[in-house]
């Protein structure tokens, strides 16, 4: 089939709500590391891997053969039976993920993931109401899209009840018009007003993201979490920290994308990047919360073998390249061409992220800091045409994501940084 006659296919067969970047959608038919192949030959380079889903790049030889060997071995179970692939991989978690948490429940998605989590929230409290963030995206089920804090992924004009939305952590845009540090961190004190004026007054969890992905890698003050953390404790409540873009290394030094802001949560949830592409999603508790959920619950595909060989070999490979080092020293590399495109090019209003998760905010004006959301298209086509892969995201479609594998090179970097620079020139 050639290029044009997938994207007319797709455009007939598929729901319209699938959307495609580009005006003219690549065909992707091969992918290597840091590259991708299209299906009219041509070869990009990959700062975006699968929405920071590829962590040690597109087909690692190692992801490969285990997926290969365990499909020839032992393809399905169902949780009915308990395998070996399964304690291994959630007895690894237990030791990669910080404070206390320990004992795993496995689905396919962050969704799944995410909504395991409200439901365990709210089992082991017994209280009934979350605590979400304005500018968060939890998923596509009717409860993750009322967690969501972005209109345009929430479809439906009524929500799951008993979801508040608190500030965001904002700083670029502080919701208050307040400056950091001077502030007082007011979108995280914030939450105690919202919780004794919108909430009974016993919240049942918290979930956040450490740095809001879909939102524009919005990042937190320093201090954002343990205040906001403190607060929610504070009334009864839960941490679920969604670490489905952050975890295993993304935001360099650490596994976990919380452990920059030092706080433990009782509940995490992963997916993404945990199987390098394979459909894992994963929610880890503290025992105590787990233990509190005992009425029955089953997920057919969740920990499946193969998923679970997939997940084993990608952290093999995460753990054996320590990618928590790699992403930490690329980050630093390719965050210095960002800052210095800062100062080359007036419609870049704010560069910011940790490791190799970087996101750049466009601007009309940096006076108004009013957004970009054309600029950043074009953006988007410009880097097309270099060759280069980037992401998208941000409430007002301003923010250019980049986050390639955490086993990109030296030399990719600075390809890609040449790449975008000719990209943002043609914008300018
Ligand atoms: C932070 C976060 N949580 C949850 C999800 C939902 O994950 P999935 O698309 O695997 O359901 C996403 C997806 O982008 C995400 O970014």
């Amino acid at each position: 089939m050639d290029s044009s006659t997938v994207r007319a296919k797709h455009k007939e067969f598929l729901f319209p709500c699938v959307a495609n970047y580009y005006e003219e959608p690549i065909v992707l038919t091969q992918g290597l590391g840091c590259c991708v192949l299209d299906a009219d030959g041509r070869e990009y380079l990959d700062f975006f891997g699968g929405i920071l889903t590829l962590g040690v790049g597109h087909c690692h030889p190692d992801v490969v053969s285990a997926i290969q060997d365990q499909a020839g071995r032992l393809e399905h179970t169902s949780t009915l039976y308990p395998t070996e692939e399964i304690v291994r991989v959630a007895e690894r978690l237990a030791r990669m993920t910080p404070g206390k948490l320990k004992k795993s429940f496995f689905t396919t998605s962050g969704t799944e993931a995410d909504e395991t989590a409200i439901i365990l929230a709210k089992i082991f409290t017994g209280s009934q109401e979350i605590i979400a963030l304005r500018h968060s995206y939890a998923g596509r089920s009717h409860m993750a899209i009322s967690i969501t804090g972005h209109a345009p992924w929430r479809p439906l004009p009524t929500q799951v009840a008993g979801i508040k939305h608190a500030r965001s952590p904002y700083c670029y845009r502080c919701p208050f018009d307040l400056k950091y540090p001077d502030c007082g961190l007011r979108c995280a004190t914030d939450i105690e007003e919202l919780i004794r004026t919108e909430t009974t007054g016993k919240p049942a969890a918290f979930i956040a993201e450490p740095i809001q992905g879909v939102g524009g890698f919005i990042t937190p003050p320093k201090e954002y979490f343990e205040v906001a953390v403190g607060i929610v404790r504070k009334y009864g409540g839960v941490f679920i920290c969604d670490e489905v873009q952050t975890g295993f290394g993304r935001t360099g030094d650490h596994w976990c994308g919380i452990q920059h802001w030092g706080v433990e949560p009782e509940i995490m949830t992963f997916a993404k990047s945990i199987a390098n592409g394979f459909p894992v999603g994963a929610t880890i508790a503290t025992d105590e919360v787990a233990n509190s959920f005992t009425g029955l619950s089953l997920s057919t595909f969740g920990g499946n073998p193969i998923s679970m060989a997939a997940t084993e070999a990608t952290l093999d490979v995460m753990e054996r390249e320590d990618v928590r080092v790699r992403s930490a020293e690329r980050g630093r590399q390719l965050r210095g061409h960002l800052d210095a495109f800062k100062e080359k090019y007036p419609f870049i209003g704010d560069v910011r992220g940790k490791g190799l998760m970087q996101g750049i905010e466009l601007v009309e004006d940096r006076a108004t800091k009013e957004p970009a959301p054309k600029k950043t298209a074009k953006l988007l086509e410009a880097a097309k045409k270099h060759r280069l892969l980037i992401g998208k995201g941000g409430l007002y479609g301003n923010v250019i994501r980049i986050a390639p594998s955490m086993l990109v090179s030296r030399s990719e970097i600075e390809d890609g940084a040449r790449r975008l620079d000719m990209a943002l020139s043609e914008v300018n």
